[in-house]
């Protein structure tokens, strides 16, 4: 079984993460939310979706797929350590603040800790960016993450697919991000391709 950790922070776009977990829940994958208190309360003011709640429903809809709530504080917790192996991390959307906090080795939550693990252990770390314009500062920390092999993502949907509805635009981004996860997907319309 895949087993993906997936962090929310407080960055506008917390719709992609609701649809990316939904994606999610189609396959057999054990997932661990890690996210920031900014992440819950932008997730709450932007959507009205509550995250403990949510993930009860997530778990009771799809027993497959094992989602557990980690504690952003508990550096107890298995994701903290590089001796739990897991496929890959996905940061969406991810704030300027944790995208800084990760460049800079700075691992005071379990999140920020989690993604340092992925580094470290050259795991897959998939990182979705939202802020716009974008400082040198933003960029540097981007590039510097780059250069680690760490996988930036921004939220900048394309509109070559002719998306009909905003979900067509969440769906973008959600299924390049399970492209990059090495994720297997159909989740938006390929470029001429067939999916
Ligand atoms: C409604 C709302 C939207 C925000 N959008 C963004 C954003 O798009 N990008 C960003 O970097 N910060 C954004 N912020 C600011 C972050 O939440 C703030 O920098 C916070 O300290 C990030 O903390 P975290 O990385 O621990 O979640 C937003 C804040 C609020 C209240």
């Amino acid at each position: 079984m895949k087993k993906i950790i997936i962090g929310l922070t407080g960055a506008s776009g917390s719709a992609y993460f609701l649809r990316l977990i939904e994606v999610l829940l189609e396959y057999q994958i054990e997932i661990h939310v890690i996210a920031s208190e900014n992440g819950s309360q932008v997730l709450k003011y932007e959507t009205g979706v509550g995250l403990e709640e949510q993930i009860k429903i997530w778990n009771e809809k799809s027993p497959d797929t094992s989602i557990t709530l980690e504690d952003n504080n508990n550096m107890f917790s298995a994701v903290a350590s590089g001796s739990y192996r897991c496929d890959g991390m996905i940061i969406i959307p991810c704030s300027m603040s944790t995208m800084a906090e990760i460049a800079n080795g700075i691992t005071k939550s379990l999140l920020t800790r989690a993604a340092d693990v992925m580094m470290k252990e050259q795991r897959k770390l998939v990182i979705v960016p939202r802020e716009t314009p974008l400082s040198t500062i933003h960029l540097k920390n981007m590039y510097e993450l780059s250069k680690v092999g760490v996988t930036i993502l921004p939220a900048m949907p394309g509109f070559y697919n002719h998306p009909k509805t905003l979900e067509d635009i969440i769906n973008h981004i959600v299924g390049k991000t399970l492209d990059c996860i090495g994720i297997d997907n159909n989740n938006y319309k390929r470029w001429k391709g067939k999916n």
